[in-house]
């Protein structure tokens, strides 16, 4: 898998590689004791354009997190093969050169590492712009590093020659390993688990120590993702269902074999060729899982005061991640209306809560090999209205609902 790239493409165009989020379904905190989780992609995604230079230097342009910045020289891919760990890349950069502790210095060690490792002389030489606006909220558990890392990786694969449109098994696999290596640079030891979603899309199980399982045929489904921004610590919350196991491990171990035959079940149902069953069936699990994790201790006033709006409108919710703030799903009917959904939405931002009406289950990962500069300028130019000099400035430029416009998937729009 670390093999030098073989055959970089000599000349390339603009093009934009994207990858979506991720919500924990069910089987949270309980996958931290070996029992399944469900996971799915969702339609907030991170869009990764990368435009050539000719004068040789490396620009990251995050205006989402308001970095932009030049690095002179990546570490090479010999140096990177010889880390111990993907988080060691800090240490073959100049200090000067990283941002300060945050999302920005972990998005340009990520970038760092993997162009090294996977960019071909050839476009070392002209260097090249990239830039990545996200519409998966930063920091909220939604997979937003994984979303970066993932089209970041496909963008520099297709770029190195091993990776054409991100469609294939094969390409995919590359993708989310690569991906992977990534999410080390970002949290040290990730599950793997938010890489694989925003590789391949749609509904995933996960079991710690096995690979993650795709779900067959599940059917998108809308919900609403609020985020009560009530800031939270999974470490603090996983030490803190620790501690309550340590002193009731009977209890604790059946709610954790309770939200693991949820998780299962549901993994199960997902392949019910009937949506209305499916729903159905996901109403009650959803409501029941956020019960169990309540009784672990890890609900917060904001997640009840959100549960208890959402009920009223009949969409079930649920802590999504690791809870004591944070966010909450919410599932909508299949025949709630759009007014139905801005009800429930206007209601809970009156409470200070920012919702994202999104889909669970849709795209992966998506490289939208064909796409050229054309393509691309007549797009920012669409959705900008116009007078884009510099593609890359015009893409950070773009507000957050000329992006929203482009879910599903910028590059299915962009191919000519
Ligand atoms: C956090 O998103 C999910 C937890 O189960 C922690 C973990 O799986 O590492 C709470």
């Amino acid at each position: 898998m670390l093999a030098a790239p073989s055959n970089p493409i000599p000349q390339w165009l603009p093009f934009v590689a994207s990858a979506p989020g991720k919500a924990i379904l069910f089987g949270e905190h309980a996958v931290v004791y070996g029992k399944a989780a469900v996971a799915g992609s969702l339609s907030m995604r991170a869009y990764a354009l990368v435009t050539p230079r000719t004068d040789g230097l490396m620009r990251l342009c995050l205006p989402d997190i308001g970095v932009d910045t030049t690095l002179g020289a990546l570490p090479s891919a010999a140096a990177i093969a010889s880390l111990a760990h993907p988080g060691d890349v800090a240490t073959l950069l100049s200090a000067a050169l990283l941002p300060q502790e945050g999302p920005g210095r972990t998005a340009t060690l990520t970038f760092a590492y993997l162009a090294g490792a996977l960019l071909p002389a050839s476009v070392r030489q002209s260097g090249l712009t990239l830039c990545v606006r996200s519409l998966v909220p930063v920091g909220a558990g939604l997979g937003s590093s994984a979303a970066f890392s993932v089209s970041l990786a496909a963008a520099l694969l297709r770029l190195g020659g091993r990776v054409s449109a991100a469609d294939s098994a094969e390409e995919r696999q590359l993708v989310d390993q690569w991906a992977f290596r990534g999410e080390q640079v970002a949290h040290g030891t990730p599950s793997g688990i938010d890489n694989a979603v925003a590789t391949h899309g749609g509904f995933l199980a996960y079991t710690r120590g096995s690979s993650p399982r795709q779900l067959g045929a599940a059917h998108p489904t809308r919900v609403v993702i609020c985020d009560t921004r009530v800031p939270k610590s999974t470490r603090v919350l996983v030490a803190g269902v620790r501690a309550l196991r340590d002193q009731h491990p009977a209890a604790i171990d059946s709610v954790m074999d309770a939200i693991g035959a949820l998780a299962e079940d549901a993994a199960q149902r997902f392949a019910d060729p009937s949506a209305e069953r499916l729903e159905d069936h996901l109403r009650g699990a959803v409501a029941l899982n956020h019960a169990l994790l309540a009784a672990l201790g890890v609900s917060h006033p904001a997640l009840e005061r959100v549960r208890m709006i959402s009920a009223a409108h009949k969409m079930p919710a649920k802590l999504t991640g690791a809870g004591g703030g944070g966010c909450a799903l919410a599932l909508v009917p299949q025949a709630a209306a759009a007014s139905d959904v801005a009800a429930v939405c206007a209601e809970l931002a009156a409470e200070g809560f920012a919702c994202h009406p999104t889909v669970v289950g849709g795209a992966g990962v998506e490289c939208a090999a064909r796409v050229g500069a054309e393509a691309v300028a007549a797009w920012v130019e669409r959705v900008a209205g116009g007078g884009c000099g510099d593609l890359a400035d015009a893409f950070a430029a773009l507000s957050a609902g000329a992006l929203a416009e482009l879910a599903p998937p910028v590059p299915r729009k962009l191919i000519p």
